[in-house]
């Protein structure tokens, strides 16, 4: 044990800069009001942005699978892991996107640091937004590309370092579609417009617009109407489409070398058929119940305004994420604690997740919630201000 002394004395440097993590039970589904450690508290810390977690078509496709299937893969795709089912959804993903083909991972995270290695290797250049997800950097970390960052969303700081890049054999631009932790959309008509002059290819992750952004919910690409800009489109099917796994949707040159090349692909069991079978029953609902992001644009309408009619400034997000900067780790979490003695469940985001000194409440707005979650959940932030007597009106710091 005495070996392990280490480990204690770098976690209570973590609690006495207010980075403690730790993990809370639930024991109900993630709907508007769940029970948290045993408590019943209003949840705006979900990404199960349209209740298809809990969808009673969805639930019935995984309930008949895990019948018919069992509970798990028991082996990798290309062994015998490959359930006839898989086809079915990556053909859904696929028309969903506007691409050839598509590819299902074992998850969101899985598929970025097995793609972004294989797409840049040694003499290419990746292009990646300050704001990425950490699986994002951890894909390109495995990379033996060269990497450059350019500031968050700024194209005229990317065409700048695109125009010094001759020297490379490819470029890869990669973004977040939706910012996770800061619900704004990347410019991605300017980005792709930038990469047809400068001869990049574009990866995007739609972790958080599949199933919420689009016309159809098709998400980030038909926001913007940019099918057809050979756009990879990269993404999970945990947070709107209620399940779990990842996917990269593209060409099928690209698909069959990530077959043949990705690690994080090759090395993993697939997914059990029930995640498969909910996941393709998620895809269906989405196209077919735009009601689902109806509700969800009127909740988050009501909840944002109601926070900025009682003095909050949040950031200027254009999604169901919603970012209250508090500063420093430590006011962060004291906010999110007296908020949570006030029955509202809005996690306090601290680096690394984020850069320093933006510590935030990432405020996730469901369809699932109710007029009257909302307007109990603006109480409870309004009594945890109070108490912790923080200026929420002001941002502290901005990144960059
Ligand atoms: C932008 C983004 N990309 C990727 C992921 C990883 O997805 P998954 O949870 O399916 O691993 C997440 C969330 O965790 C995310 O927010």
């Amino acid at each position: 044990m005495h070996k392990e002394h280490w480990l204690k004395s770098e976690l209570d440097q973590l609690k006495q800069a207010g980075l403690w993590r730790s993990l809370r039970s639930v024991t109900t589904a993630p709907t508007g009001r769940i029970l948290l450690d045993g408590r019943e508290v209003i949840l705006l810390g979900s990404n199960n942005y349209i209740g298809l977690s809990v969808h009673p078509i969805v639930v019935e496709a995984a309930a008949t699978t895990v019948q018919k299937y069992g509970t798990g893969a028991s082996a990798s795709r290309l062994m015998s892991g490959n359930c006839q089912l898989y086809a079915d959804l990556e053909a859904k993903i696929a028309k969903a996107k506007g691409t050839e083909t598509a590819l299902v991972f074992g998850s969101g995270y899985l598929a970025n640091i097995g793609t972004i290695p294989v797409l840049a290797g040694d003499g290419d250049l990746i292009l990646s937004d300050a704001l990425n997800h950490a699986s994002i950097i951890d894909g390109c970390r495995l990379s033996q590309a060269t990497k450059q960052v350019y500031r968050h969303c700024e194209v005229e700081h990317l065409e700048s370092l695109l125009a010094q890049s001759t020297k490379f054999r490819r470029r890869l631009i990669v973004t977040d579609g939706v910012f996770s932790m800061d619900g704004d959309i990347a410019p991605l008509p300017e980005i792709c417009a930038l990469a047809e002059r400068y001869d990049a290819t574009v990866m995007v992750d739609d972790a958080h617009g599949f199933g919420v952004l689009g016309e159809t919910g098709a998400g980030t690409i038909e926001h913007f109407g940019l099918e057809n800009r050979g756009v990879i489109q990269m993404g999970t099917l945990s947070k709107a489409i209620g399940g779990l796994g990842g996917y990269v949707a593209g060409s099928a040159v690209l698909i069959d070398f990530l077959v043949n090349r990705a690690r994080s692909f090759v090395f993993t069991t697939g997914l059990p058929p029930a995640t498969l079978a909910g996941a393709s029953a998620a895809i269906d609902v989405i196209r077919s119940a735009p009601e689902l992001r109806q509700r969800l644009s009127s909740n988050v309408f009501l909840l944002k305004n109601a926070l900025v009619e009682s003095g909050f400034q949040l950031l200027p997000s254009k999604t169901q994420i919603l970012p209250l900067i508090l500063g420093s780790a430590d006011v962060a979490s004291r906010f999110a604690e007296v908020l949570l003695s006030h029955g509202v469940y809005a996690p306090a985001i601290r680096p690394p997740t984020v850069p320093e000194g933006t510590s935030r409440l990432r405020i996730s707005v469901m369809a699932s919630h109710t007029t009257e979650d909302l307007e109990t959940a603006v109480k409870g932030f309004v009594a945890a201000r109070a108490a912790t007597q923080i200026d929420s009106s002001t941002h502290p710091k901005q990144h960059d």
